[in-house]
């Protein structure tokens, strides 16, 4: 199983899922990774694991389709099975989605259908969820569609919101049981459980 990750920033998420494809927790490789942000950590850490990455963004090809044009390509080129957004923040081109179709997830760290959509990324989404005082909150990944974090639910955990946390503590609580989820949800997607296209 050919992974392609795309990240925009620190990629702790893309580090999980590179230490488990070689800790062979996940029989997969991550073939390529893509980021809008040229000086993204994420890229780095590619780079460090001789993974092929590109930083790829439309204003650097002129526009979205063009974008979207070159993206195709990089993706074929690496015969990519499954796309990652672990962290991206751009939506994908209805093109990719298309080809890829039930075949993109996205890891967003709350409970879904709860503290998504536009806007909810970072910190803010930590925020609003100490905000509503919420006891629980937790990590969910879902397919991808053309709305922000409204395509089909495979998998949920929940995660504690402790009494003094602040949303920078409770960010981290969350980011640390995403590292672990990661793995789980795509080993499932991997055999099968989760299905594919
Ligand atoms: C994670 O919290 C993920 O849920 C969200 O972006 C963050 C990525 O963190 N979509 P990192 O860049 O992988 O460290």
């Amino acid at each position: 199983m050919n992974i392609a990750v795309f990240a925009s920033h620190g990629g702790s998420d893309l580090q999980a899922i590179i230490d488990g494809c070689k800790q062979d927790k996940l029989n997969a490789t991550v073939a390529v990774v893509i980021s809008n942000n040229g000086d993204s950590m994420a890229l780095e850490r590619a780079k460090r694991e001789n993974i092929p990455a590109y930083h790829m963004s439309a204003k650097k090809y002129g526009s979205e389709d063009l974008l979207a044009e070159e993206l195709l390509k990089v993706l074929e080129e690496h015969q990519i099975d499954m796309i990652f957004l672990a962290g991206y923040m751009r939506m994908l081109h209805v093109d990719i989605l298309t080809k890829y179709h039930n075949r993109v997830f996205n890891i967003h760290p709350a409970l879904l259908p709860k503290f998504g959509g536009r806007g909810m990324y970072g910190m803010n989404v930590h925020t609003a969820v100490i905000e509503a005082k919420e006891t629980e909150t937790g990590v969910t990944i879902h397919r991808v569609n053309a709305e922000y974090d409204s395509g089909e639910i495979v998998a949920q955990t929940k995660v504690p919101v402790l009494e003094n946390d602040t949303p920078e503590i409770l960010a981290a609580r969350v980011l640390e049981r995403e590292h672990t989820f990661l793995v789980e949800v795509i080993a499932k997607i991997i055999g099968g459980e989760i299905v594919l296209g």
